[in-house]
């Protein structure tokens, strides 16, 4: 996830919390130069982690872009590069990006074309199902059906719906009908039973993708493997993630926004809504990481996070 779950992010998190089997990169939008910055290479060296339990992902509408960051990506040793067509933010789908490459299913075959054409490694794509209308998905469908995607990831909400509402279930059903390649359900899976329920939903399911539900409960994949919520591991986690932004980064200008926006979904866990409140009132770190730290440790947490609670007002629109 876009400014969330960088390197630091998912170091820290594998070591706190064992069980996922593959972390997703935050996508790397290549600009026009096609040289990776200092800051890009720093993270998308895979680390401690190994290619193999990484995926990175490339957000551009033009294929020469494309070739060329996942030819860099195969030199760096990854082996499956994933294309971004589901950020839904403004500025990215004006361009016609992301979830802006769902707008015309003719240009989408046109710029696939090129790009399974020359790709250097096997390409995967996480997609939205549509721009305005979930029915825009009958149209996209035999487009993607059309390539020899090695795995695709559904997120079935259209641009429009952001992240608000429930999901298109129906739309996923309707992919695990018509295509041939390995689906990945991505969406509101924000506990164990929810995960397990999509499972025995989809039979042929290659896998469940999980996003704000991980950022809400750091432990939700190791639950879901059969381990429990261990408030230590919830403790090490915080604080050795602090300590990595730290070495690097200004505490009240880089660090603070950073944990507000891991705390927007990490409150969630809290039984009382106010702390949230008092948190992202904080104007220094400072102040902030006392406040949060004795949350970790005193507050009861609840068995599972509240999403109800979630401002969309709050989500920052990456994706
Ligand atoms: C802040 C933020 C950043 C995101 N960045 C990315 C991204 O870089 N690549 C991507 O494929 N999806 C990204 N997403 C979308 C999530 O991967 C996921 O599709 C979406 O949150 C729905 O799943 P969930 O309900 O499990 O969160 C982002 C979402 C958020 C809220």
């Amino acid at each position: 996830m876009e400014g969330i779950t960088g390197r630091d992010f998912r170091e820290v998190h594998a070591a706190c919390f064992p069980g996922a089997d593959r972390y997703r990169l935050p996508f790397l939008s290549p600009a026009g130069a096609h040289q990776l910055t200092p800051r890009q290479r720093r993270e998308l060296d895979p680390g401690p982690l190994g290619c193999g339990r990484l995926l990175p992902q490339v957000l551009t509408k033009d294929p020469a872009d494309f070739l060329w960051a996942a030819s860099a990506l195969a030199e760096l040793g990854y082996g499956q590069v994933d294309l971004n067509l589901g950020c839904p933010s403004g500025t990215v789908v004006g361009k016609g990006k992301g979830a802006g490459l769902l707008r015309d299913p003719g240009a989408l075959d046109r710029f696939l074309e090129a790009v399974f054409r020359d790709a250097p490694l096997p390409v995967s794509v996480k997609t939205r199902i549509g721009l305005e209308d979930p029915a825009e998905w009958e149209d996209i469908l035999p487009v993607l059906a059309r390539y020899p995607i090695r795995e695709l990831t559904v997120h079935p909400r259209t641009r429009r719906e952001l992240y608000k509402g429930g999901v298109h279930f129906d739309a996923f059903r309707r992919a695990a009908e018509i295509l041939p390649f390995p689906l990945r359900y991505n969406g509101n899976l924000f506990t164990p039973s929810a995960v397990q329920r999509v499972e025995s939903a989809c039979s042929g399911l290659a896998g469940a993708v999980i996003g704000r539900g991980l950022l809400a409960d750091p432990a939700l994949i190791t639950r879901c493997k059969g381990g429990v919520r261990d408030r230590e591991a919830l403790i090490a986690f915080h604080e050795e993630l602090a300590a990595r932004y730290l070495a690097s980064m200004h505490p009240d200008g880089a660090v603070l926004p950073k944990f507000k926006e891991l705390w927007m979904y990490l409150s969630l866990l809290l039984p009382e809504e106010k702390a949230w409140k008092r948190l992202r009132k904080c104007a220094r770190w400072a102040e902030f990481h006392p406040l949060a730290l004795g949350l970790l440790r005193e507050s009861e947490l609840l068995p599972e996070a509240d999403f109800s609670r979630l401002s969309q007002a709050d989500v920052v629109i990456k994706n």
